[in-house]
Protein backbone atom coordinates (compact mmCIF):
# COMPACT_ATOMS: atom_id res chain seq x y z
CA UNK A 1 0.00 0.00 0.00
CA UNK A 2 1.13 3.81 -0.87
CA UNK A 3 2.24 5.58 2.48
CA UNK A 4 3.27 9.22 1.94
CA UNK A 5 6.26 7.92 4.57
CA UNK A 6 8.05 5.35 1.68
CA UNK A 7 6.84 7.76 -0.80
CA UNK A 8 9.20 10.95 0.55
CA UNK A 9 11.80 8.16 1.40
CA UNK A 10 12.17 6.44 -2.03
CA UNK A 11 11.70 9.97 -3.50
CA UNK A 12 14.72 11.66 -1.21
CA UNK A 13 16.46 8.48 -2.61
CA UNK A 14 15.55 9.19 -6.20
CA UNK A 15 17.03 12.61 -6.18
CA UNK A 16 19.86 12.20 -4.32
CA UNK A 17 20.97 9.32 -7.11
CA UNK A 18 20.27 11.29 -10.29
CA UNK A 19 21.51 14.54 -9.40
CA UNK A 20 24.68 13.84 -7.57
CA UNK A 21 26.67 16.87 -6.84
CA UNK A 22 24.71 18.96 -9.56
CA UNK A 23 22.85 22.10 -8.71
CA UNK A 24 18.93 21.91 -9.35
CA UNK A 25 16.74 25.45 -9.55
CA UNK A 26 12.90 25.32 -8.59
CA UNK A 27 10.74 28.21 -9.24
CA UNK A 28 8.86 28.71 -6.37
CA UNK A 29 4.90 30.08 -7.10
CA UNK A 30 3.43 29.36 -3.56
CA UNK A 31 1.41 26.64 -4.57
CA UNK A 32 1.03 22.90 -2.82
CA UNK A 33 2.72 21.24 -5.78
CA UNK A 34 6.14 23.64 -5.80
CA UNK A 35 6.28 24.07 -1.99
CA UNK A 36 6.16 20.27 -1.23
CA UNK A 37 8.57 19.92 -4.19
CA UNK A 38 10.74 22.61 -2.66
CA UNK A 39 10.63 20.95 0.98
CA UNK A 40 11.35 17.07 0.02
CA UNK A 41 14.10 18.68 -2.57
CA UNK A 42 15.88 20.45 0.47
CA UNK A 43 15.67 17.50 2.62
CA UNK A 44 17.55 15.32 -0.45
CA UNK A 45 20.11 18.11 -1.18
CA UNK A 46 20.18 20.67 0.94
CA UNK A 47 21.87 23.72 -0.49
CA UNK A 48 22.25 22.15 -3.76
CA UNK A 49 18.82 23.79 -4.17
CA UNK A 50 18.29 27.13 -5.33
CA UNK A 51 14.56 28.30 -4.75
CA UNK A 52 13.42 31.43 -6.72
CA UNK A 53 10.05 33.15 -6.24
CA UNK A 54 9.32 35.49 -9.06
CA UNK A 55 6.96 38.21 -7.27
CA UNK A 56 5.28 40.00 -10.36
CA UNK A 57 2.91 41.88 -8.53
CA UNK A 58 -0.42 40.46 -8.98
CA UNK A 59 -0.65 37.87 -5.74
CA UNK A 60 -2.75 38.91 -2.95
CA UNK A 61 -2.24 40.77 -0.10
CA UNK A 62 0.48 39.54 1.95
CA UNK A 63 1.41 36.80 0.10
CA UNK A 64 4.61 37.66 -1.34
CA UNK A 65 5.89 38.49 1.76
CA UNK A 66 4.58 35.43 3.84
CA UNK A 67 5.68 33.02 1.73
CA UNK A 68 9.72 34.19 1.29
CA UNK A 69 8.93 34.54 6.06
CA UNK A 70 7.61 31.23 5.63
CA UNK A 71 10.45 29.49 3.92
CA UNK A 72 12.95 31.34 5.40
CA UNK A 73 12.24 31.78 8.72
CA UNK A 74 10.19 29.05 9.52
CA UNK A 75 11.45 26.11 7.53
CA UNK A 76 14.97 27.56 6.84
CA UNK A 77 14.92 26.78 3.40
CA UNK A 78 16.82 29.96 2.22
CA UNK A 79 14.53 31.68 -1.36
CA UNK A 80 15.91 34.03 -3.70
CA UNK A 81 13.07 36.46 -3.84
CA UNK A 82 12.97 38.39 -7.32
CA UNK A 83 11.31 41.87 -7.46
CA UNK A 84 9.78 42.16 -10.83
CA UNK A 85 6.80 44.09 -9.83
CA UNK A 86 7.59 46.91 -12.48
CA UNK A 87 8.39 45.65 -15.48
CA UNK A 88 5.10 43.26 -15.46
CA UNK A 89 2.91 46.51 -14.70
CA UNK A 90 4.87 48.16 -17.52
CA UNK A 91 4.48 45.43 -19.94
CA UNK A 92 1.12 45.12 -19.83
CA UNK A 93 0.28 48.37 -19.42
CA UNK A 94 -2.75 49.69 -21.63
CA UNK A 95 -3.75 46.12 -22.97
CA UNK A 96 -7.51 44.96 -21.92
CA UNK A 97 -7.54 42.24 -23.93
CA UNK A 98 -7.59 39.16 -21.67
CA UNK A 99 -5.77 36.85 -24.16
CA UNK A 100 -3.20 39.16 -24.63
CA UNK A 101 -3.10 40.39 -21.06
CA UNK A 102 -2.26 36.69 -20.08
CA UNK A 103 0.64 36.01 -23.39
CA UNK A 104 2.28 38.99 -22.16
CA UNK A 105 2.64 37.92 -18.45
CA UNK A 106 3.68 34.64 -19.18
CA UNK A 107 6.43 35.63 -21.93
CA UNK A 108 7.86 37.89 -19.18
CA UNK A 109 7.69 35.23 -16.49
CA UNK A 110 10.10 33.57 -18.98
CA UNK A 111 11.85 36.56 -19.50
CA UNK A 112 12.40 37.00 -16.27
CA UNK A 113 12.60 33.28 -15.15
CA UNK A 114 15.83 33.05 -17.83
CA UNK A 115 17.55 36.59 -16.60
CA UNK A 116 17.78 34.59 -13.05
CA UNK A 117 18.27 31.55 -13.51
CA UNK A 118 21.54 32.94 -16.11
CA UNK A 119 22.86 35.32 -13.06
CA UNK A 120 22.58 32.48 -10.31
CA UNK A 121 23.47 29.65 -12.11
CA UNK A 122 24.62 27.71 -14.05
CA UNK A 123 22.43 25.17 -13.04
CA UNK A 124 22.10 21.15 -14.45
CA UNK A 125 18.35 20.46 -13.40
CA UNK A 126 15.36 22.61 -13.24
CA UNK A 127 12.59 20.68 -10.54
CA UNK A 128 9.01 20.88 -11.61
CA UNK A 129 5.89 20.32 -9.78
CA UNK A 130 4.24 17.62 -12.54
CA UNK A 131 2.00 15.70 -11.51
CA UNK A 132 0.82 12.81 -12.85
CA UNK A 133 -2.03 14.30 -14.89
CA UNK A 134 0.05 16.63 -16.44
CA UNK A 135 2.65 13.80 -17.53
CA UNK A 136 -0.20 11.70 -19.45
CA UNK A 137 -1.02 15.07 -21.26
CA UNK A 138 2.58 15.84 -22.64
CA UNK A 139 3.36 12.44 -23.36
CA UNK A 140 6.68 12.00 -25.41
CA UNK A 141 6.91 15.69 -26.31
CA UNK A 142 9.28 16.66 -23.30
CA UNK A 143 11.96 13.68 -24.36
CA UNK A 144 15.28 13.95 -25.22
CA UNK A 145 15.78 11.29 -27.90
CA UNK A 146 18.80 10.34 -26.74
CA UNK A 147 18.86 9.86 -23.36
CA UNK A 148 15.01 8.82 -22.93
CA UNK A 149 15.54 11.46 -19.98
CA UNK A 150 12.05 14.35 -19.88
CA UNK A 151 13.81 17.66 -20.69
CA UNK A 152 12.39 21.04 -19.86
CA UNK A 153 11.42 22.94 -23.06
CA UNK A 154 9.10 25.09 -20.91
CA UNK A 155 8.59 25.61 -17.37
CA UNK A 156 5.44 24.82 -15.76
CA UNK A 157 4.46 27.94 -14.31
CA UNK A 158 0.92 28.00 -14.83
CA UNK A 159 0.60 30.15 -17.71
CA UNK A 160 0.93 27.55 -20.23
CA UNK A 161 3.01 29.97 -22.58
CA UNK A 162 6.72 30.56 -23.22
CA UNK A 163 9.18 28.12 -24.65
CA UNK A 164 12.83 28.22 -23.28
CA UNK A 165 15.64 29.28 -25.19
CA UNK A 166 17.88 26.55 -26.60
CA UNK A 167 20.84 26.80 -24.92
CA UNK A 168 19.13 26.84 -21.56
CA UNK A 169 17.38 23.62 -21.46
CA UNK A 170 17.48 22.03 -17.82
CA UNK A 171 16.77 18.22 -17.59
CA UNK A 172 14.37 17.70 -14.90
CA UNK A 173 13.50 16.48 -11.80
CA UNK A 174 9.86 15.72 -10.96
CA UNK A 175 9.69 13.62 -8.10
CA UNK A 176 5.64 14.08 -7.85
CA UNK A 177 5.09 13.08 -11.69
CA UNK A 178 3.49 9.99 -10.21
CA UNK A 179 1.36 11.55 -7.89
CA UNK A 180 -2.47 13.10 -7.94
CA UNK A 181 -3.27 16.06 -6.60
CA UNK A 182 -4.73 14.86 -3.29
CA UNK A 183 -1.51 12.76 -2.74
CA UNK A 184 0.17 16.40 -3.17
CA UNK A 185 -1.60 17.27 -0.30
CA UNK A 186 -0.88 14.42 1.83
CA UNK A 187 3.11 14.31 1.26
CA UNK A 188 2.84 18.43 1.70
CA UNK A 189 1.33 17.23 5.31
CA UNK A 190 3.13 14.80 6.38
CA UNK A 191 6.36 16.53 5.79
CA UNK A 192 5.50 19.41 7.33
CA UNK A 193 3.92 22.01 5.27
CA UNK A 194 1.54 24.34 7.17
CA UNK A 195 -2.43 23.66 6.17
CA UNK A 196 -2.43 27.13 4.57
CA UNK A 197 -0.12 26.52 1.72
CA UNK A 198 -1.26 22.40 1.42
CA UNK A 199 -4.94 23.33 1.15
CA UNK A 200 -4.57 26.74 -0.19
CA UNK A 201 -7.10 27.93 -2.79
CA UNK A 202 -6.51 27.67 -6.66
CA UNK A 203 -5.04 30.94 -7.50
CA UNK A 204 -3.93 31.84 -11.62
CA UNK A 205 -0.94 32.55 -12.97
CA UNK A 206 -1.08 35.82 -14.27
CA UNK A 207 -3.04 36.39 -10.78
CA UNK A 208 -5.13 39.78 -10.24
CA UNK A 209 -4.25 40.91 -13.38
CA UNK A 210 -6.90 39.44 -14.78
CA UNK A 211 -9.50 40.15 -12.45
CA UNK A 212 -8.64 43.78 -13.16
CA UNK A 213 -11.21 43.89 -16.10
CA UNK A 214 -9.70 46.25 -19.17
CA UNK A 215 -6.72 48.03 -18.05
CA UNK A 216 -4.40 47.11 -15.35
CA UNK A 217 -3.24 50.27 -13.49
CA UNK A 218 -0.98 50.72 -10.38
CA UNK A 219 -3.84 52.44 -9.02
CA UNK A 220 -6.38 49.59 -9.79
CA UNK A 221 -4.32 46.92 -8.56
CA UNK A 222 -4.02 48.25 -4.86
CA UNK A 223 -7.83 48.70 -5.17
CA UNK A 224 -8.66 45.19 -6.44
CA UNK A 225 -5.57 43.92 -3.55
CA UNK A 226 -7.48 45.20 -0.75
CA UNK A 227 -11.23 44.28 -1.81
CA UNK A 228 -9.69 40.69 -2.40
CA UNK A 229 -8.19 41.03 0.99
CA UNK A 230 -11.81 41.91 2.44
CA UNK A 231 -13.35 38.53 0.93
CA UNK A 232 -10.24 36.11 2.25
CA UNK A 233 -10.40 37.88 5.44
CA UNK A 234 -13.63 37.53 5.97
CA UNK A 235 -14.47 33.84 5.58
CA UNK A 236 -11.20 32.81 7.12
CA UNK A 237 -13.40 35.14 10.20
CA UNK A 238 -16.22 33.14 10.08
CA UNK A 239 -13.96 30.08 9.57
CA UNK A 240 -15.74 29.59 6.12
CA UNK A 241 -12.42 28.96 3.97
CA UNK A 242 -12.49 26.00 2.89
CA UNK A 243 -16.37 25.84 2.12
CA UNK A 244 -15.51 27.39 -1.18
CA UNK A 245 -13.36 26.11 -4.05
CA UNK A 246 -12.53 29.96 -4.66
CA UNK A 247 -13.21 33.27 -3.01
CA UNK A 248 -12.47 36.23 -4.84
CA UNK A 249 -13.19 39.43 -5.75
CA UNK A 250 -13.43 41.08 -9.74
CA UNK A 251 -12.52 45.09 -10.64
CA UNK A 252 -14.75 46.14 -13.03
CA UNK A 253 -13.75 49.60 -15.31
CA UNK A 254 -16.81 51.32 -14.93
CA UNK A 255 -18.19 53.93 -12.19
CA UNK A 256 -21.61 53.96 -10.49
CA UNK A 257 -23.15 56.85 -8.52
CA UNK A 258 -23.61 56.12 -4.89
CA UNK A 259 -23.95 57.92 -1.40
CA UNK A 260 -21.61 57.76 1.46
CA UNK A 261 -22.69 60.47 5.09
CA UNK A 262 -23.97 63.11 2.58
CA UNK A 263 -21.76 62.69 0.06
CA UNK A 264 -22.00 61.76 -3.20
CA UNK A 265 -19.84 58.98 -4.58
CA UNK A 266 -18.64 57.89 -8.43
CA UNK A 267 -16.39 54.66 -7.70
CA UNK A 268 -16.40 51.15 -8.86
CA UNK A 269 -18.39 48.44 -8.50
CA UNK A 270 -16.80 44.86 -7.31
CA UNK A 271 -17.76 41.52 -8.08
CA UNK A 272 -17.98 39.38 -5.29
CA UNK A 273 -17.55 35.49 -6.97
CA UNK A 274 -17.98 32.78 -4.13
CA UNK A 275 -17.48 29.18 -6.15
CA UNK A 276 -18.29 25.73 -5.05
CA UNK A 277 -16.38 23.05 -7.28
CA UNK A 278 -15.06 19.56 -6.87
CA UNK A 279 -11.84 20.25 -9.68
CA UNK A 280 -12.48 23.94 -11.63
CA UNK A 281 -13.73 22.28 -14.62
CA UNK A 282 -17.74 22.75 -13.67
CA UNK A 283 -18.51 24.64 -11.12
CA UNK A 284 -21.63 26.47 -9.29
CA UNK A 285 -21.92 29.82 -7.37
CA UNK A 286 -22.27 28.98 -3.62
CA UNK A 287 -25.40 29.70 -1.86
CA UNK A 288 -24.00 31.53 1.10
CA UNK A 289 -25.67 33.13 3.78
CA UNK A 290 -26.83 36.84 3.13
CA UNK A 291 -25.62 37.97 6.52
CA UNK A 292 -22.32 36.69 4.51
CA UNK A 293 -22.80 39.14 1.23
CA UNK A 294 -23.82 41.99 3.91
CA UNK A 295 -20.55 41.70 5.83
CA UNK A 296 -18.61 41.69 2.88
CA UNK A 297 -20.44 44.63 0.88
CA UNK A 298 -20.06 46.63 4.11
CA UNK A 299 -16.20 45.93 4.34
CA UNK A 300 -15.87 46.27 1.24
CA UNK A 301 -17.29 49.86 0.54
CA UNK A 302 -15.83 50.89 3.73
CA UNK A 303 -12.30 49.60 3.75
CA UNK A 304 -11.80 50.02 0.21
CA UNK A 305 -11.35 53.26 -0.91
CA UNK A 306 -12.26 53.19 -4.70
CA UNK A 307 -15.03 51.01 -4.33
CA UNK A 308 -19.34 52.12 -3.48
CA UNK A 309 -20.94 49.12 -4.24
CA UNK A 310 -20.62 45.19 -4.39
CA UNK A 311 -22.75 42.51 -6.80
CA UNK A 312 -22.84 38.89 -6.44
CA UNK A 313 -22.06 36.91 -9.59
CA UNK A 314 -24.63 33.84 -9.70
CA UNK A 315 -23.17 32.39 -12.76
CA UNK A 316 -22.68 28.77 -13.11
CA UNK A 317 -19.55 27.22 -15.08
CA UNK A 318 -20.94 26.31 -17.94
CA UNK A 319 -22.32 28.65 -19.32
CA UNK A 320 -19.74 31.07 -17.52
CA UNK A 321 -16.03 30.48 -16.65
CA UNK A 322 -14.77 31.13 -12.51
CA UNK A 323 -12.70 34.07 -13.66
CA UNK A 324 -13.41 37.15 -15.94
CA UNK A 325 -10.99 37.06 -18.09
P1 LIG B 1 -12.01 29.18 -15.62
O1 LIG B 1 -12.03 30.66 -15.48
O2 LIG B 1 -11.48 28.74 -16.94
O3 LIG B 1 -10.97 28.66 -14.55
O4 LIG B 1 -13.32 28.56 -15.28
C1 LIG B 1 -10.83 27.31 -14.16
C2 LIG B 1 -9.76 27.23 -13.10
O5 LIG B 1 -8.49 27.56 -13.67
C3 LIG B 1 -7.95 28.70 -13.03
N1 LIG B 1 -7.32 29.53 -14.08
C4 LIG B 1 -6.01 29.58 -14.28
N2 LIG B 1 -5.01 28.98 -13.65
N3 LIG B 1 -3.47 30.06 -15.09
C5 LIG B 1 -3.74 29.22 -14.05
O6 LIG B 1 -2.82 28.68 -13.47
C6 LIG B 1 -4.43 30.71 -15.78
O7 LIG B 1 -4.15 31.44 -16.71
C7 LIG B 1 -5.78 30.44 -15.34
N4 LIG B 1 -6.97 30.89 -15.77
C8 LIG B 1 -7.90 30.29 -14.97
C9 LIG B 1 -9.11 29.39 -12.37
O8 LIG B 1 -8.70 30.19 -11.26
C10 LIG B 1 -9.97 28.22 -11.97
O9 LIG B 1 -9.50 27.61 -10.77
Amino acid sequence: TWTTEAFVEEAIREVKAKVGEKRVLLALSGGVDSSTLAFLLHRAIGDQLTCMFIDQGFMRKYEPERLVQLFRDEFAIPVHYVNARDRFIERIAGVTDPEEKRKRIGHEFIRVFEEESRRLGPFDYLAQGTLYPDVIESADTNVDPKTGERVAVKIKSHHNVGGLPKDLQFKLVEPLRKLFKDEVRKVGRSIGLPEEIVRRHPFPGPGLAIRIIGEVTAERLNILRDADFVVRDEIQKQGMYHDFWQAFAVLLPIRSVGVMGDQRTYAHPVVLRLIASEDGMTADWSRVPYDLLETISNRMVNEVKGVNRVVYDITSKPPGTIEWE
